[in-house]
């Protein structure tokens, strides 16, 4: 198989560290120590990325704010999913030109998907003079040697060419919890769903290496994390461009042999490419989560096929019928698209008794959003947004009803849930994660007992969440 990817050599990360150190020099110089603010959008990949950028900041010697104001570096780390999701990190970045009025050595950054789409990055070039850098996902590994031109050259910089990507190991990271962690194993995606983004920004399905990903984990185990998400926009085809005699399944089990009490969980999953022997290794691993996101998108196979997803609803449905007989009452989830260009309301009606017939324990909803580029752009798109919307309650209102059933038959269990965080909710000290991933808000605990495996009794339940308490209080 032909493999583009290029991986980055340790020499080039190294050579990164020294523009950290540069950077360090000169932000010394400020009168006060130097802060940075990370403001993240989109997906676990984009929080993941985020997390390594403040690696290297950390390496220049910023400490880190929430308040854009006393900032002195700006990273706005972008989503281009939706144009919603792209509007409002342009009135965003918009809205800090306020900021940088009030702080003119302040330098502003945008970074993420959307930087890496030619005509936004233009937008910016011409209409938003307060950003110093953009840099799409490819260039992410350059950060600091992006950065360091700006400080030295005074020049606003802009790099997103194009590629078909990079793998980049001994980035620093900073994470931001100590209980769970985000382990990309995957970049890009060669799917090319007629309606999406991603593969035009995040360039073609890469792997990393076996052993880097398990000498990770590793150490995020031993360190004491305790739920591991593994990244990738389809991790199902982990390992395939690596020319191993080794699969996404098989690298699950190599984890699940890593000793401790953890829990590994996984997303996003191409159903094309869940495969049976996935879900056996599901049901025989105890440390992977029971819990599937398996998007399904659309319920009618003519959207389907539009869609470029390479399934029908017949195998879609086999294949959610044999994950739940390897791993019984495993949880599932789904992505669906409402109002895809073509789709008709008979057809949308195919997705509602998809849900029924599936009963997913939750669904993310999204109405379908044009994006340049995409072949689905182009396609004649009749429908009226009123129709659209109106399908779209139809659906929410459908799985909300499906999701209160299912919660409501956790009542009376106890189950051991990972104790996550501490709530200031009125009536709740604790939240907690089932192995399935369900929110329960806990009445009562000690803030010590986050990051540890607790029994917990479930007294009630709604569309959205549980409650319940422990059962060794
Ligand atoms: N790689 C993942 C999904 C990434 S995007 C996968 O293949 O499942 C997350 C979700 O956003 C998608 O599953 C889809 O439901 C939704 N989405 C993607 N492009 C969209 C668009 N143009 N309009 C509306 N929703 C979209
Ligand atoms: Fe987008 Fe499809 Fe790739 Fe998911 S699999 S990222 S929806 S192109
Ligand atoms: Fe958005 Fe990019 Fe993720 S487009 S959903 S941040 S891969």
């Amino acid at each position: 198989m032909e493999r583009q990817t290029t991986r980055i050599s340790p020499a080039d990360i190294v050579r990164q560290k020294e523009f950290c150190d540069q950077i360090a020099e000169r932000l010394a110089a400020l009168p006060q120590a130097p802060l940075a603010y990370v403001d993240t959008y989109g997906c676990q990949q984009n929080e993941a990325d985020s997390e390594r950028i403040r690696g290297y900041l950390r390496e220049m010697g910023c400490g880190f704010t929430t308040d854009e104001n006393e900032a002195d570096i700006i990273v706005i780390n972008t989503c281009a999913i939706r144009e919603h999701a792209e509007d409002r990190v342009l009135g965003n970045v918009g809205a800090l030109i306020h900021a940088k009025r009030r702080h003119p050595g302040q330098i502003i950054c945008l970074c993420g998907c959307m930087a890496q789409e030619p005509q936004v990055a233009e937008k910016i070039r011409k209409s938003y003079h307060h950003v110093n850098l953009v840099f799409g996902p490819h260039a992410l590994w350059r950060f600091p040697e992006l950065l360091y031109r700006v400080m030295v050259e005074g020049k606003r910089v802009f790099e997103y060419t194009d590629e078909p990507g990079s793998i980049a190991e001994g980035i620093p990271v900073v994470r931001q919890g100590d209980v769970k962690a985000w382990v990309s194993i995957m970049y890009g995606c060669n799917n090319f769903c007629t309606y999406c983004i991603v593969p035009y920004v995040r360039g073609r399905e890469r792997s990393r290496l076996p052993e880097d990903v398990l000498s990770e984990v590793k150490e995020l185990v031993e360190a004491g994390y305790k739920d591991i998400s593994l990244l990738g926009q389809n991790v199902n085809s982990y390992g395939k461009d690596l020319g191993l005699d080794m699969d996404f399944a098989d690298l699950l089990e190599q984890i699940n042999n890593i000793p401790g009490e953890f829990l590994i969980r996984f997303m996003t999953s191409h159903p094309k490419d869940a495969s049976q022997k996935l879900f056996d290794v599901m049901g025989r691993c105890k440390k992977i989560a029971p819990v599937f996101h398996l998007p399904v998108q659309a319920g009618n196979d003519r959207v389907l096929k539009e869609m470029n997803r390479h399934y029908d609803r017949a195998t879609y449905l086999d294949k959610v019928k044999r994950l739940r007989q390897a791993v019984p009452g495993i949880v599932l989830t789904s992505d669906i698209i409402v109002g895809f260009p073509g789709e008709t309301t008979p057809e949308f009606e195919e997705t509602l008794s998809l849900i029924e017939e599936v009963r997913y324990d939750a669904l993310f909803t999204f109405i379908y959003s044009p994006r340049e580029g995409t072949p689905g752009a182009k396609m004649p798109d009749p429908m009226p947004m009123e129709e659209k919307k109106a399908n779209f309650m139809r659906l929410v209102e459908a799985q909300n009803v499906i999701s209160a059933e299912k919660h409501a038959a956790y009542v009376g269990k106890t189950i051991r849930c990972l104790i996550d965080g501490k709530s200031d909710e009125e009536g709740c000290a604790l939240t907690a994660r089932t192995p399935g991933n369900r929110l329960v808000r806990v009445e009562a605990g000690d803030e010590r007992l986050i990051g540890t495996f607790q029994d917990i009794e479930i007294t009630s339940a709604n569309t959205w969440s549980l409650w319940g308490k422990l059962t060794q209080a």
